[in-house]
């Protein structure tokens, strides 16, 4: 491919060759059928086959246990913040919903949650830019909230919670948006899991929500229909008509990322891509990593120069060496290295050799 680069952005962000090869190949004639996959119904036998793939490719991936139902709702990452306590505020009668603030999305989740329940705060790392997890205390998890919430990985900052909270009673709901399917999880531990589409799975616009059976049946009566989790379950994600192309996208990364060796192969492998950077970070003083050592992630590595003149000009030379999409989020500043599923460990390598050589020149 010509004027190929590492594409390091955040989401949207890169998607494996192989699958971009073959949405390529099977673009005009899906198959034999003389049409592309987009241009079929959403209730054709040819599609419907494609999502039930998808889901059980997710299920045997993940090992997501059978008693939790698969779905792909639209609006991506940010409409389930709204959809969350419309599904489960009614859970308790106090609809009290407790939020982990650990970055940005974190706090636009509570803060549109805000909108259909009562939000608590239990915990925040604001105090320190979120740079961490914060602490908190087991007792703030108390039984008469409909459930709690965290943001599993922080994408703008690099952090990521390594051990994730006991709520016993309480349902346990993560964003798992930039990092999903990136390690290993135990899922039995949350109710709900969510994360928009747009960096390990496929496309923009779309989430994939991974909810506990019992959970389902709560969602009071002005719940719209698209936002109805209990409905999509029913209707098996197909209450209107859905991102197709999303949907068959996302089973072409899954059967890419099950021919890699699967979540062990690529957690492995994400831990070896993040190390990499972080031993450039970790061993000089002009690179300056945001997160904190014991709350990094492997999927986002942020880190500073010293000045706005660096960043500029680290951003310019980096991009005409074939990296792209560097620039930290305007929040944070700096650089951020968006290392998803997809991207090989050669492109991290090539960025780290970029880095310290840099480094030598501007040192
Ligand atoms: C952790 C997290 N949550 C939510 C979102 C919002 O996703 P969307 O744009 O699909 O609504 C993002 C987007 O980057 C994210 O990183």
């Amino acid at each position: 491919m010509s004027n190929k680069v590492y594409n390091f952005g955040a989401g949207p962000a890169m998607l494996p060759e192989p699958v971009m090869q073959k949405i390529q190949q099977e673009w005009l004639d899906y198959r034999g059928m003389g049409v592309s996959l987009i241009e079929i119904s959403h209730r054709a036998k040819e599609f419907v086959a494609i999502l039930d793939e998808a889901q059980a490719l997710f299920r045997e991936l993940s090992g997501v246990p059978e008693n939790y139902r698969i779905l792909f709702v639209h609006g991506g990452a940010r409409m389930q913040f709204s959809a969350l306590p419309l599904n489960l505020a009614g859970r308790k009668p106090k609809r009290k919903c407790l939020y982990f603030e650990t970055g940005n999305f974190a706090k636009l989740a509570a803060k549109d949650a805000s909108a259909f329940c009562n939000v608590e705060i239990v915990a925040s790392s604001a105090d320190t830019n979120y740079d961490r997890i914060p602490d908190y205390d087991p007792a703030v998890l108390a039984e008469d909230a409909s459930y709690v919430h965290l943001t599993g990985n922080n994408t703008l900052y690099g952090t990521r919670w390594n051990q994730f909270p006991e709520s016993g009673e309480v349902p346990l709901i993560a964003d798992m948006t930039s990092e999903i399917l990136s390690r290993q999880i135990d899922y039995t531990k949350f109710g709900v899991i969510y994360a928009g589409m747009q960096k390990n799975l496929g496309p923009s616009g779309m989430a994939m929500v991974i909810i506990r059976e019992d959970l389902l049946g709560f969602a009071g009566e002005q719940t719209p229909l698209l936002l109805n989790y209990t409905q999509a379950a029913a209707d098996n994600s197909l209450t209107n008509t859905t991102n197709t192309f999303a949907i068959y996208t996302t089973k072409l990364v899954l059967e890419w990322l099950k021919g890699e060796g699967g979540v062990v192969a690529l957690e492995k492998r994400n831990e070896e891509k993040a190390a990499c950077l972080y031993r450039v970070i970790d061993a000089s003083a002009f690179y300056r990593g945001v997160a904190q050592p014991a709350h990094r992630s492997t999927m986002n590595v942020s880190f500073k120069l010293a000045s706005e003149e660096l960043v500029e000009k680290f951003l310019q030379e980096a991009g005409a060496a074939g990296f792209y999409a560097l620039k930290g989020h305007r929040n944070v500043g700096g650089i951020r290295a968006s290392i998803y599923n997809p991207m090989p460990l050669a492109g991290v390598v090539a960025l780290a050799d970029f880095m310290r050589e840099f480094e030598k020149r501007n040192g």
